[in-house]
């Protein structure tokens, strides 16, 4: 029988601020950990979807190196796996226009995300960018450019994950088999970390107010006063019960302890009986889990031609791999392939 080709898996994450806990339990961290080791691995910090939103260019051009050293210190090794910048391979925004060409002008408009930013931008009296509308196109076109199985994402992404197969299947429908129908993959915990401060909105790294944000670099003594400050549920003190619903707050809190110690949020709770033991522990294992990423990112910082390096390799296999899709969903469309 012939042997089944290696599964393909492709991530990424957009360098719109400094990496948070949130990124790191709810995707890097299976990159690292399993996702690298098991199947074909791509993974890219996606710069073009930086611009969907007002920018700084000289903070997306650090903010991209920076998250790239920081996947490297995290764990991604490059002789397992691809790290490369989406504006080097420009198979995305040529695939990301047919991408416009078979999803339709609702169904960006129902994003959740979309939504969301479009009511920040107002609120801060911008525009909203039309690239903001078309992002799930691009993202698509990310995923699909490679002949994705799996996307290794946290909750928020599902939505787009969930399009992106919706879009496969159409343009494999009208024009042939070109894409794989990829899916989402999330993690047993932590799937979708809060704010400490507000643990009823995700902890996300572009927002404004930073306090209830763990970042992947915050010295130890930063991350145990932002963990001690979290907002925890009013109801008995003491009481500590997992419960996403009523005590989303200890909730949260138990949801990292679990992801950073390989428990079950339900069972830990039971060991207990306080607020404030529950943060130091909490505290305590968020510090020890960054600590090596921390010292890892130091060394490579003083190396900056060691990252440069293995973006430049990156992005070379990126683009042999993704052409001929691209180049395959051309011609099924129709485009006169050049002579
Ligand atoms: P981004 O940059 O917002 O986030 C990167 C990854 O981190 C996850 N994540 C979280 N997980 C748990 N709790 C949180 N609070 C949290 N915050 C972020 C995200 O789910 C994501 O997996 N659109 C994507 C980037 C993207 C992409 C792609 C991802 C562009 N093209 C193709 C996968 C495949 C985004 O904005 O992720």
């Amino acid at each position: 029988m012939a042997e089944r080709p290696r599964r393909r898996i492709f991530s990424g994450l957009k360098p719109t601020g400094h990496l948070t806990l949130g990124n790191y339990l709810g995707a890097v961290r299976r990159w690292v950990e399993e996702d690298q080791y098991r199947a074909d691995a791509l993974f890219s910090v996606v710069d073009l979807h930086a611009l969907t939103v007002e920018h700084d260019p000289a903070r997306v051009r650090r903010l991209t190196r920076q998250a790239a050293t920081l996947l490297l210190a995290a764990g991604l090794d490059p002789a397992h796996c691809t790290l490369f910048v989406q504006s080097h391979v420009d198979e995305h925004a040529r695939l990301s226009y047919l991408m416009e060409c078979t999803a339709s002008d609702g169904e960006m408009r129902r994003m959740i995300q979309y939504k969301e930013k479009t009511a920040r931008e107002t609120d801060h009296g911008r525009g909203v960018r039309l690239s903001l509308l078309t992002y799930p196109a691009l993202m698509a076109a990310d995923i699909l450019a490679y002949g994705t199985d799996e996307v290794p994402v946290g909750e928020d992404q599902t939505q787009h994950v969930e399009l992106t197969r919706d879009l496969a299947l159409r343009f494999n429908q009208r024009y042939g088999p070109v894409f794989t129908v990829p899916r989402a993959t999330r993690p047993r915990v932590a799937a979708r970390v809060m704010d400490l401060r507000d643990p009823t909105s995700k902890m996300g790294k572009s927002h404004a107010e930073t306090s209830g944000i763990v970042y992947l670099l915050d010295e130890p003594d930063v991350v145990r006063r932002k963990v001690m400050r979290a907002t925890t549920d009013s109801g008995a003190a003491g009481d500590v019960r997992y419960d996403r619903e009523s005590r989303p707050g200890v909730a949260n809190l138990l949801d990292i302890l679990a992801a950073c110690t390989g428990g079950e949020p339900g069972t830990l709770a039971a060991g207990y009986s306080s607020y404030g033991a529950l943060k130091k522990d909490t505290a305590d294992a968020v510090v020890e889990t960054l600590r090596p990423l921390r010292a890892r990112h130091a060394l490579l910082c003083a190396d900056p031609g060691q990252v440069e390096a293995v973006l430049r390799a990156g992005a070379e296999r990126a683009r042999e791999l993704a052409r001929p899709r691209v180049d395959a969903a051309y011609a099924a469309v129709g485009l006169l392939p050049p002579g």
